[in-house]
């Protein structure tokens, strides 16, 4: 029974749920997710299938368009993805360069995405089908410019333009990374590695910037506005942030020997361990098997990161120990996702806009079948809890 259909058999009748944890906000046939059996599948397919053998840019059009692209497909897919990768000059020079020297790429990120519909005047046309996909395509294509363009800006180096004859993950790397001409080329291993994370980050069902890009959306407003609330939602510490805490937690233990006493404190009560648990995963997250076996092909090429024998204790140690089983917390996708990223070179700061760069496709996923469901403004109601009807007093006469 619908929502709507509720409304009409109890009229009146109204559910508390302020997190929305006993809510289904949507149907959708996007993303399927079993925590209790730590499944999770796109568009029907296993992650670690498409992990294994596919590409991102190939995700990113089956959480959009439903199916595995043909060839001819994927060809058009890459090439119109490819063409569209170039920011208005004006976005870099006045508006990205306008930001205090030390802004967050995260901060720059959020706003850029919003000043992106100002400089497409066709964004606002969202039931023209044909404008819809250009945005969606110009949103995919350029969140990597930006998010390097941010970057490279928050460490004072001059900005890098794409380098077309690239991929998307290894033009990604080469806006980032390149300091010199001809050009840049990432190890392999590096590029598959950041491949397989982008597509371990696509989508995730309604999670809090999904939902917020769903919100958003459902008042019509164009993409850009909604990919940008959708990032600003990201961008807080519960969300996106959680790999970063993972870094600081680990630096802050500081020695294998110190991990028992860390997870003690921790069970006092004394802070969470960051990367474990996860509301809807009661099982451990596919996601972090996966990524386990990419950092290890990291690694090879980089370097230890000389966190990961914490990490791997912590782990140890938490999975034997009644507090964490009895409460199912395991190791989510963030636990080892920050130290491939710090292995890989990038900032701490620069997490979250590694996690926007993919999730954009999964928030446009979301986005376009809201459209097509033709589904009604988000418009929760409240449980009033504030004061009776009063009478005013004039500002002359309170105390
Ligand atoms: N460390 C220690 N204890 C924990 C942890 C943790 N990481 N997570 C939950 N618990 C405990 C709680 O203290 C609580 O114990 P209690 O029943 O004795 O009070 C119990 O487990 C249930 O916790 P809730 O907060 O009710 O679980 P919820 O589903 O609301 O929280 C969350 C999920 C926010 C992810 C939580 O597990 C957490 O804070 N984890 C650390 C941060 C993190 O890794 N976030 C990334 C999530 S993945 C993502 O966003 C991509």
């Amino acid at each position: 029974v619908s929502a709507a259909e509720w409304q009409k058999l109890l009229p009146g009748i109204w559910f508390f749920d302020p997190a929305f944890m006993a809510t289904a906000a949507c149907d959708s046939a996007i993303t399927y997710l079993d925590g209790e059996a730590g499944i999770l599948r796109y568009r029907g397919y296993p992650i670690e299938e498409l992990a294994e053998r596919s590409t991102y840019l190939e995700v990113a059009y089956l959480l959009l368009h439903g199916e595995l692209p043909t060839a001819e497909q994927f060809e058009q897919w890459k090439h119109d993805i490819t063409y569209h990768t170039f920011i208005h000059e004006n976005v870099r020079k006045r508006f990205l360069e306008g930001f205090h020297y030390d802004a967050h790429p995260m901060g720059m990120l959020v706003s850029a995405v919003a000043a992106l519909s100002t400089f497409y005047l066709d964004a606002k046309d969202i039931f023209n089908l044909e404008s819809r996909n250009k945005q969606i395509i110009r949103l995919i294509a350029k969140m990597p410019t930006l998010a390097a363009a941010a970057h490279r800006f928050s460490v004072g180096m001059p900005f890098v333009y794409p380098d077309n004859s690239l991929d998307y993950c290894a033009n990604f790397l080469s806006m980032m990374w390149k300091v010199a001409e001809p050009r840049y080329e990432a190890h392999p291993t590096l590029v598959r590695a950041l491949d397989i994370l982008f597509m371990l980050h696509a989508d995730h069902e309604q999670n809090c910037s999904t939902t917020a890009m769903r919100v958003v959306g459902s008042s019509h407003a164009d993409p850009y506005s909604a990919c940008a609330a959708a990032c600003a939602a990201l961008y807080g510490p519960r969300h996106g942030g959680a790999n970063e805490a993972v870094i600081r937690m680990l630096t802050q233990i500081g020695s294998m020997e110190n991990v028992p006493a860390f997870v003690e404190s921790v069970k006092q009560g004394h802070g969470r361990l960051q990367g474990f648990g996860h509301r809807v995963y009661k099982n451990y997250d596919p996601r972090a098997k996966i990524i386990k076996r990419t950092a290890d092909e990291v690694f090879a090429v980089t370097g230890k990161n000389p966190l990961l024998d914490i990490a791997l204790k912590l782990e140890e140690i938490a999975l034997a120990d009644e507090y964490f089983v009895s409460r199912k917390l395991y190791p989510n996708v963030d636990f080892y996702s920050g130290l491939i990223y710090q292995a890989m070179g990038f900032p701490l700061e620069m997490f979250p806009v590694l996690f926007a760069i993919p999730r954009t496709s999964g928030w446009l996923a979301h986005w376009v079948e809201m459209l097509d469901q033709d589904s009604k403004i988000a418009r929760p109601r409240q449980i009033y809890s504030g004061a009776e009807k009063r009478d005013y007093v004039p500002m002359d006469q309170r105390s």
